[in-house]
């Protein structure tokens, strides 16, 4: 039988899934791999551990499939973004067995290069000027300001570097000796011109860097090498298959939920909270807090679809935090049972989950949670639902700014845990103001990468007629009476971090 191999180097582990072309999930595993915090903030991982969970995940997948890895057509790649795999030009020769790293890879939650970032912001005229050049403001996750910063610390590490490489274009190279990359996750340095969806050669001079430290970059479905013998013989599969763009993980699963077309936007409840808006042309947000990106539906022919992101740091992590902290004997049925019993806009009580600070709509890792409004009325289920409440406030205030720039929103789609819950479902729906749809598919980012190499191989002619010959959508809601009942509190809440912000210290920081 025919497969598509999709692939996800996540932060916490690797994700390998095989699929049939109807889109069934005929095998699946994940494989960890570790990460370390050599100092309060950093956060690094060694790039030789994700080949070893790739490896891992890949055979599991074909085991429990019982599958034969001469089956499989196409391999597709998602990855977490941002983090900097450098390399020196002794691992760029041959066929990519021996490619390591010259340092560990730092990871797009690192939080060291503050003041490369204020540096790269001022070099080319401020924050506006960058995001209309890159399409970002200059977050310490990104991978521009990491490459700086080891120029600056680590001088004889970067006269070393022959290329830097994202975290899944390292797998991409062990697995074909190539070294390329594609536009979604290209955009994720700073130094992608996303417009026209190439490197932007302003922001390679301005830092002075060479522009054959930088990969070649390609669209998600358009293939960019094949395997190598020897890694077809790692990872039970055949040589000579293609390997495809892929994207960042945010990109793959936007795909793999079925995002692919202007009106639909993907909220994933995850830990942390992504609402990712496709979109038809490179929409930007001036003061830089939504990303503008390209999307992973481009291919050898088309060029296009982009997309804007803006990450909420506790989404599902918030309810996560109150169940352990607070009700840890208690199951999270019981807890949101409890909450649905209680009314819209919890009798006054407000939720702010800025728990481990926050990223979008405030830029403040300073910024603090807490439930405001509490009154001896209030129980539990009120606790627990003030936190759905906040979290989903949040995602409506970044989905605010996704319109404030002139992109269409028509249709929420949900991903991540807090989905599994019928009311996080029909809240989001009376708070954002829009249909919300549940997709049939849970596999996200490494589904949509299988979709990607799928039409990179010729099972489908496109990204979205992938997504439309495997993916349904299993639940519909439109905003209900209720949506009225939020309004107010939606209004409370929007009016507690402006009236904080100097109590968190946020004002003497900018
Ligand atoms: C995207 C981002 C994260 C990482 C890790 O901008 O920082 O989503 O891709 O998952």
């Amino acid at each position: 039988m025919d497969l598509l191999l999709g692939i996800d180097i996540g932060t916490s582990s690797t994700k390998a899934v095989l699929i049939d072309p109807a889109g069934r999930v005929v095998g699946m595993e994940s494989a960890a791999h570790p990460i370390s915090q050599p100092r309060p903030g950093w956060s690094e991982q060694a790039p030789e551990d994700w080949w070893g969970s790739t490896v891992a995940a890949v055979r599991g997948a074909l085991a429990k499939g019982r599958a034969r890895g001469e089956g499989v057509r196409g391999i597709g790649l998602s990855g977490q973004m941002h983090g900097s795999v450098l390399l020196g030009k002794e691992s760029l020769e041959g066929d990519g067995r021996t490619a390591r790293a010259l340092r560990p890879a730092i990871l797009w939650n690192d939080q060291r290069t503050g003041a490369e970032c204020r540096e790269i912001e001022a070099a080319v005229g401020g924050r506006p000027a960058l995001v209309g050049l890159v399409g970002n403001a200059a977050l310490t996750g990104f991978t521009l300001p990491k490459v700086l910063w080891v120029r600056e610390h680590e001088p004889e590490v970067f006269g070393r570097v022959a290329k830097f490489l994202l975290p899944k274009d390292y797998i991409r190279l062990r697995m074909t000796g190539r070294a390329a990359t594609d536009v979604g996750d290209a955009a994720g340095t700073l130094l992608l011109d996303v417009d026209r969806r190439v490197w932007s050669e302003r922001m390679i001079r301005q830092f002075r860097l060479e522009a054959g430290m930088l990969p070649a970059i390609f669209e998600s479905a358009e293939v960019t090498g094949e395997l190598t013998a020897w890694a077809a013989a790692e990872l039970g599969l055949r040589a000579g298959t293609p390997v495809v763009g892929g994207s960042g993980d945010n990109q793959s699963g936007a795909v793999g939920a079925g995002v692919v077309s202007a009106g639909l936007v993907l909220c994933a409840l995850g830990t942390s909270g992504v609402m990712f808006a496709h979109s038809d042309a490179p929409r930007k947000d001036g003061p830089g807090r939504l990303h503008t990106m390209p999307a992973a539906t481009g291919d050898a022919r088309s060029r296009t679809g982009w997309c804007n992101t803006g990450v909420m740091l506790s989404a599902a992590g918030s309810l996560h935090w109150c169940r352990e902290t607070l009700f840890p004997t208690e199951s999270y049925e019981r807890l949101l049972a409890e909450a649905a019993g209680t009314r819209p806009g919890c009798e006054g009580l407000s939720f702010m989950p800025y728990l481990t600070g926050e990223r979008c709509p405030y830029a403040d890792p300073l910024a603090r949670g807490g439930w405001v409004g509490l009154t001896s009325r209030h129980r539990r289920g009120h606790l627990v639902r003030a936190v759905l409440e906040g979290v989903t406030f949040a995602m409506a205030q970044i989905l605010d700014l996704v319109r404030g720039i002139g992109v269409p929103v028509e249709t929420v789609r949900l991903g991540g845990g807090g989905a599994k819950s019928e009311l996080w479902r029909q809240m989001i729906a009376d708070v954002c103001g829009s249909g919300v749809e549940l997709p049939n598919t849970e596999e996200g980012p490494a589904f949509g990468a299988g979709l990607m190499a799928g039409v990179g191989v010729g099972v489908w002619p496109s990204v979205a007629s992938a997504c439309g010959a495997t993916i349904a959508v299993a639940e519909r809601r439109e905003p209900g009476p209720a949506a009225a009942e939020y309004r107010a509190a939606r209004g409370a809440y929007d009016g507690l971090y402006p009236a904080l912000r100097g109590w968190f210290g946020s004002d003497r920081e900018s």
